[in-house]
């Protein structure tokens, strides 16, 4: 599957979304990641639909990438999808029923992704990977930006990744938190093909530099 880059707008200047998200895209980003806090299931709070029919609005035609870290879930997906949500993620322990979750998601027309925080064993794929179109591992525990990348993450994106082949089915592979050019190599050689990048590209000083150098260790990763 080609690679993706998928910046978080969490360290996007708010002020100028719209402009910032415009910069972003044209410096070669190929999704925007919107991280969604609730001040309950993380200790943080963020946007909501009404920041992403903006971007819409705004004329952002990418594909946006809801990462849902609120509980309930059910209740705000229908509010994301008629927002212009192109996929929805959320954290299966922030539902009372994921399978209901997922085909609620698609039915809307949008893609699906289950996310796992470092400390959640990945059980909950023996029976939902056959119905999602994305896995997503935390490489930080859930609320912040600018958070270290957490070891242990590379173990779980093998483990992901044989799972998600042996299933034979086309299920996309994202890591978040902490990824940067010094080890986005490190992340796609384990197997992750979906990359979110949040402080490493907003904070930079040119995002069509760090984006493109992000690329190069991505293709000198999956050549080896
Ligand atoms: C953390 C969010 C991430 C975050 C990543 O809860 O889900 O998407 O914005 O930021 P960085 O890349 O700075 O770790
Ligand atoms: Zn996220």
């Amino acid at each position: 599957m080609h690679p993706i880059i998928s910046p978080s707008i969490l360290s996007a200047d708010f002020a100028r979304l719209g402009e910032d998200v415009e910069r972003v895209l044209a410096a070669g980003a190929d999704w925007i990641h919107f991280d969604v806090m609730d001040n309950h299931y993380v200790p943080n709070l963020s946007i909501g639909p009404l920041v992403c029919e903006a971007l819409r609005k705004h004329g952002i035609t990418a594909p946006i990438d809801v990462h849902l870290m609120v509980k309930p879930v059910d209740r705000i997906v229908p509010e994301f999808a008629a927002a212009g949500a192109s996929g929805i993620s959320f954290h299966p322990e922030a539902s009372e029923h994921p399978h209901r979750t997922i085909r609620l998601i698609k039915s809307l027309g949008c893609q699906a992704g289950l996310v796992f925080n470092p400390g959640t064993p990945l059980d909950a794929l023996d029976w939902l990977l056959e119905e999602i179109d994305l896995v997503l591992l935390m490489s930080v525990n859930p609320g912040f930006g600018g958070q270290a990348f957490i070891e242990s993450t590379v173990r779980k994106i093998r483990a992901a990744r044989e799972r998600i082949d042996a299933s034979g089915r086309s299920v996309r592979l994202q890591v978040d938190g902490g990824v940067k050019i010094d080890n986005i190599g490190r992340i796609a050689r384990a197997g992750a093909d979906t990359f979110v990048a949040g402080s490493a590209i907003f904070k930079s000083a040119d995002y069509q530099q760090t984006i493109q150098a992000m690329r190069r260790e991505i293709a000198g990763a999956t050549i080896i």
